[in-house]
């Protein structure tokens, strides 16, 4: 395999190896797709504020996530069905991670299994958690989860109804996961109270994944949650919705520290992620990126993909005139107006239909 140089090599080697049909199921979003777009103008509408004459020869661009060392603060959005999209599926994701040096979140509903996803590689790993069962469905599941060693657990609270993807719907295609299971519609009645129940029941590290309103992120923080995480599914579930770094920024100014914060959302730049975690997160997760990395080369290209990613990131922190994450503050990004069309990038998520 050629070297990709840059992130857009990545995505447009995935588009030329995917079909239709998995392509807009990796990259579609929900209805009009507003909630995905915003995703990318919000982070589109920040500008830097950089620092000039400083020592910057030496640049550290790690990060840290529920007392984790990370090479970089970006880990692995959990994906349902990854195996569609590459053979190797959750774990080609698991060890891609590993030997970068950052986390993977694995998706309760893809393959393969949650514990040969575990064994497929070292290092630590977090678990994303669908309700699809009743409480002895849970216990039993968490039990698999804690006793092949995840190091944390999320529940996704964002996705009580499943988002109506038009793209999808006019390919008709259904992944494999959702075609497999039974019980969907348990995710629709899980409340606060079943949430701080499984909390206890897992007993480990526990995050909501899909919180977007600063109430819901206060409540997550009286019920003693260790982590919050902002996201609205990559615009793959309610329309319309805020951006999640604008989110974030609300968040954060809200829950003051008092849990970390993990973002998604149309990341997909080492300039995206500065912005995030100079506004209060702790990590940034990827979720297409991921995807369309795996797609264009496996588990080489999503490695390859990560490097990019840190190589970015350390030419951007240099030219901010800061020397590692620990000296960005909101100071350093100002909001501004988008000119011209939104990130680059992001027109791959509306290449025509039926164009190879
Ligand atoms: C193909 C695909 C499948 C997904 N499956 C899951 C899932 O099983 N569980 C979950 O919590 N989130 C799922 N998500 C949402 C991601 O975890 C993440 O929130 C989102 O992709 C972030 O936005 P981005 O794709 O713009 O990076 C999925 C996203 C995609 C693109």
């Amino acid at each position: 395999m050629t070297e990709f140089t840059c992130s857009q090599e990545i995505v447009s080697q995935a588009r030329r190896n995917l079909n239709q049909e998995v392509w807009d199921y990796l990259t579609g979003g929900a209805e009009s797709e507003m909630t995905m777009r915003r995703n990318r103008h919000a982070l589109d509408s920040y500008a830097f504020l950089p620092r000039v004459l400083r020592d910057v020869s030496t640049i550290d661009p790690s990060g840290a996530l529920l007392g984790h060392k990370l090479r970089i603060p970006v880990i692995l959005a959990p994906i349902g069905s990854l195996q569609a999209i590459e053979k190797g599926g959750g774990a080609s994701s698991c060890r891609a991670a590993a030997r970068f040096g950052t986390i993977p979140m694995l998706s309760s509903i893809t393959e393969p299994s949650l514990e040969e996803s575990v064994a497929s590689a070292e290092g630590p790993k977090m678990f994303q958690l669908y309700v699809r069962g009743d409480w002895d469905w849970i216990k039993a599941i968490l039990k698999r989860v804690k006793d092949a060693g995840y190091d944390a657990l999320a529940v996704t609270v964002d996705s009580s109804h499943y988002g109506i993807r038009e793209r999808q719907l006019m390919n008709r295609y259904l992944p494999p996961s959702v075609k497999a299971q039974k019980d969907r519609h348990l995710q629709a009645a899980i409340t606060w109270d079943l949430a701080s129940r499984i909390r206890d029941e897992w007993g480990g590290r526990f995050m909501l994944k899909g919180v977007a309103h600063v109430e819901d992120a206060a409540m997550a923080v009286s019920r003693g949650v260790d982590a919050i995480y902002v996201s609205n599914h990559g615009g793959r579930q309610l329309d319309h919705c805020m951006g999640a770094l604008d989110s974030l920024v609300e968040i954060a100014g809200a829950v003051k520290k008092k849990a970390e914060l993990i973002v998604d959302g149309g990341f997909l730049r080492g300039t995206d992620v500065i912005k995030a975690i100079a506004l209060g997160a702790s990590a940034v997760a990827i979720g297409r990126l991921q995807g369309w990395a795996l797609a264009a080369g496996g588990e080489a290209a999503l490695l390859r993909s990560l490097e990019l990613l840190e190589r970015e990131i350390v030419n951007a922190l240099g030219l901010l005139g800061v020397t590692s994450f620990a000296e960005l503050s909101p100071a350093y990004v100002r909001k501004a107006e988008v000119i011209g069309p939104t990130h680059e990038l992001s027109t791959f998520y509306h290449l025509p239909q039926r164009l190879v």
